[in-house]
């Protein structure tokens, strides 16, 4: 049935999440027998630990969840997240200064609604999360994209803050290690960001949601611990389960910041999804609080693939890779076959009709860059088999091979 019904004007700059289309086509195509490789989910492939699921099959038993929580998320969770929290960054973070929500995708989204006016700016380094700019407008603010340099590790500077800055911006986004570039800020330049987010009176959203997932000799650095009281009390920390507990699910992730914004988030949160999932919240305090040998061990297991696919790209000839840092993504430079024909003669003028083509000829799933503010790149998620990795980077080497 089509009826021409008017939808709010608020809409009008949205656009759907591309990363979402992507797996959704892939899905398809496999549901419909189609032996597709998709590199676009970005959620671990592994099972939530056992213990995790241990809890909340007990708490299930015992007839513990069938009930509404605080809005925000229960006492006890809310306790170890203040505690997890104020260790990592420094300061102390009170269990009142935390909203739990329904993922750190909902946080994000209370948090732009509880904190931005029509006009108001936020800063964000390109290539971003799909959803912050989307999030903004939502909210009738304006995203103000600051481009950064793959020979720059996709580092924003603190100059490019500075000169971005007018009298309406409020915040800067920092999500550290990045998806989709897998790029870890050093602590160098978030000492630089630090001191220009006092100068210009800013606020951070800092979205920690990877920042256990960091391999090598990379280390994660705190804005708020790296720069003192001063930046803690600007910095508004969204993190959560799903990345690195194999938790994404589930949909928990939770905000620390000033009492005043959080409790502006709980009534938007109250006035709508209320609670998020109460046997969520018990798996999830159980994450926190249980063993975290499991963290380690997905972690190993992501830098062993992490190394292979990285390998395997930087074979093919014409694509440029540098090396991820940390999440759980690769983000090539595949802008040498941009332009170019397909044997079945189209011509594939951008990076979305490259993807496009790659899945339905080469059977390989990837994300076209410009999603993220970065066109002539792709992102590939190794949170996958060593095997898919390899026979996937495998089709995609081969049908590039076949570009004209
Ligand atoms: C950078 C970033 N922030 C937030 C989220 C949201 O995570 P969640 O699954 O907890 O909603 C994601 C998920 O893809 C992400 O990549």
């Amino acid at each position: 049935m089509t009826f021409p019904i008017k939808l709010a004007s608020r809409l009008d700059p949205i656009k759907p999440s591309i990363t979402l289309a992507v797996t959704a086509k892939a899905a398809k195509l496999k549901a419909d027998g189609i032996d597709v490789i998709s590199f676009g989910a970005g959620e671990p492939d592994f099972d939530t630990p056992e213990h995790i699921k241990q809890a909340a099959r007990e708490a299930l038993d015992k007839g513990a969840v069938a009930k509404y929580t605080e809005v925000g998320g229960v006492l006890p969770l809310r306790k170890a997240i203040a505690a997890e929290l104020s260790a990592v960054h420094n300061t102390k973070i009170e269990p009142d200064q935390i909203l739990v929500s329904s993922g750190a995708k909902h946080s994000l989204y209370n948090l732009f609604m509880a904190l931005i006016d029509p006009g108001d700016e936020v800063l964000i380094p390109a290539p971003y999360w799909v959803s912050y700019p989307d999030m903004v407008m939502l909210a009738g603010g304006r995203p103000v994209i600051l481009e950064t340099k793959a020979e720059d590790d996709f580092a924003v500077t603190a100059d490019q803050v500075r000169n971005a800055c007018s009298a309406r911006t409020r915040a800067i986004v920092l999500n550290n290690p990045s998806n989709p570039t897998g790029a870890v800020y050093t602590r160098a330049q978030i000492e630089a960001l630090a001191k220009v987010v006092v100068e210009k009176d800013l606020l951070v959203i800092s979205d920690d949601i990877y920042r256990q997932l960091v391999y090598g000799d990379a280390e994660y650095v705190s804005i708020a611990a790296a720069g003192g009281p001063e930046v803690a009390k600007r910095t508004i920390l969204v993190d959560g389960v799903s990345k690195t507990y194999a938790m994404t699910g589930w949909r928990i992730g939770y905000t620390a910041g000033p009492l005043p914004l959080i409790k502006a988030m709980a009534k938007i949160q109250g006035q709508s999804t209320s609670n998020p999932t109460h046997i969520a919240q018990v798996a999830t305090l159980a994450a926190l609080t249980g063993p975290q040998d499991c963290v380690g061990t997905m972690r190993k297991a992501f830098d062993d693939r992490r190394k292979r696919m990285v390998e395997l790209l930087r074979a093919i000839p014409g694509v440029q890779c540098r090396e991820p840092k940390g999440a759980f993504y690769a983000f090539p430079d595949v802008s040498a076959y941009v332009g170019k024909k397909s044997p079945e003669g189209s011509i594939l003028d951008d990076d979305v009709q490259l993807c496009d083509w790659l899945v339905e000829v080469g059977k390989v799933a990837v994300v076209p860059g410009s999603g993220f503010g970065a066109p002539g790149f792709v992102r590939l998620s190794y949170a996958t088999s060593m095997k898919n990795i390899e026979e996937g980077v495998a089709r995609l080497a081969k049908s590039l091979g076949t570009l004209k």
